[in-house]
């Protein structure tokens, strides 16, 4: 017992949990993913599974994404990516209502299943669905060898090394570049980009491991304001447009490693329904980068505060306007607002950790969950 505890003590490389471990692990990860694969300087991206197959993604109707979980997040940030960038239309789908409603597709359909573990029952599944309908599957998975990625057509592998956590943290930043590279590619091809945008995009990708480095710098901020929330029963988590996703990512990865019940909208849905929530009671962590309708999400911190909610708010380095009206705020370095989520996610992944730890959960095994889903 006391060897297997020193080999796990080695396995977390001096951090008290894999999590935080996989967390910090993040900008080697992203680095991993496009190294190889991006080459700004010759202005190309080079990926063997889209190269070979070129001809299905430019001719495809529609691209389906499907996936489970925090894999879903990443297809979502996926879906702004594609249709900002490559002009293709794209949807985004649970896998496990994919596979059991009789969907449309078709032979001029591409599907691609997003999946850390490459095991996941549902999504195995909806990709043997498609491929009989006639669909070019693509994966996007981490484990090599996986189930998912013996089963699809193609695909490419994000190389974040394992993820031990049962929060998939690294798996997500990596499955964002990844699907990145493939829209930027597409764009390029398509000509939707110019030299020039394309090689703005390029350098840009190359700037985020630095750049989610310094988003890692707020972590001894965050510890303080998580140790302000630890004790919430409720968190409201908002973002619009490419951090949407974020904010449903930082909502998932609070409810399942602290136990608090969080939810994650589109900043606009607030007055749809949510801010009937909103009390002194309440914090709502708002992602409000420069560049995302940003005077648009001012307007709903407005909103939140005059209605005593808390309010903490990842901003972009620098900002003003938010930082007057917030409880807290959180610094991120300013990037191209498809490439933010990189950066937007690492703060509210640091917050639920923290909070986690706090609270004395098991952080790398929560309660009722697995590393990966293998039942239906
Ligand atoms: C993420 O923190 C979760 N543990 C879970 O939602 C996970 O992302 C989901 O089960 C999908 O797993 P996969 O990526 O291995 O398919």
């Amino acid at each position: 017992l006391e060897l297997k505890m020193n080999i796990e003590q080695i396995e977390k490389g001096g951090y008290d949990h894999f999590m935080l471990k996989e967390i910090y692990e993040q900008p080697r990860a992203i680095l991993d993913t496009y190294r190889g694969r991006l080459r700004a300087d010759q202005g190309i991206i080079k990926m063997a599974g889209i190269d070979e197959h070129l001809e299905k993604f430019m001719n495809a109707n529609r691209i389906i994404i499907v996936a489970c979980g925090t894999s879903w997040h990443a297809g979502l940030v996926a879906e702004y990516i594609f249709e900002d960038l490559a002009r293709v239309p794209v949807e985004v789908e649970y896998a496990s209502e994919f596979r059991y409603r009789n969907p449309v597709i078709t032979n001029k359909d591409v599907l691609i299943a997003i999946s850390q573990s490459g095991e996941t029952a549902d999504t195995l599944a909806a990709i043997k669905l498609a491929k009989e309908k006639g669909a070019f599957v693509f994966g996007v998975c981490n484990v090599v060898g996986s189930s998912i990625a013996r089963e699809t057509d193609a695909g490419a592998y994000t190389h974040a090394g394992p993820e031990i956590g049962v929060a998939s943290t690294k798996a997500f930043t990596t499955q964002i570049t990844v699907l990145t590279l493939i829209a930027l590619k597409l764009a390029k091809e398509k000509g939707e980009f110019s030299e020039s945008k394309f090689h703005e995009f390029l350098t840009e990708l190359e700037t985020i491991p630095a750049k989610v480095e310094k988003a890692l710098e707020s972590n001894p901020l965050v510890e303080i304001i998580s140790d302000v929330y630890k004790d919430a029963t409720n968190c409201l988590y908002l973002g619009r447009g490419y951090n949407f996703p974020v904010a449903l990512e930082g909502a998932l990865k609070l409810k399942e490693i602290s136990y608090i019940h969080a939810e994650g909208y589109p900043a606009a849905e607030m007055k749809h329904g949510p801010i009937a929530l909103i009390d002194d009671q309440m914090p709502v962590f708002v992602i409000a980068t420069k560049k995302g309708h940003y005077e648009k999400v001012v307007s709903n911190i407005q909103e939140i505060k005059s209605r005593k909610g808390k309010i903490i708010a990842i901003v972009t380095e620098g900002d003003e306007q938010v930082t007057e009206l917030a409880d807290h705020v959180i610094e991120v370095p300013e990037t191209l607002e498809s490439l933010s989520p990189l950066l937007t996610t690492i703060p509210l992944q640091l917050l639920s950790y923290h909070i986690a730890v706090m609270r004395g959960c098991n952080v790398d095994q929560p309660r009722n969950l697995a590393k990966s889903v293998t039942v239906e």
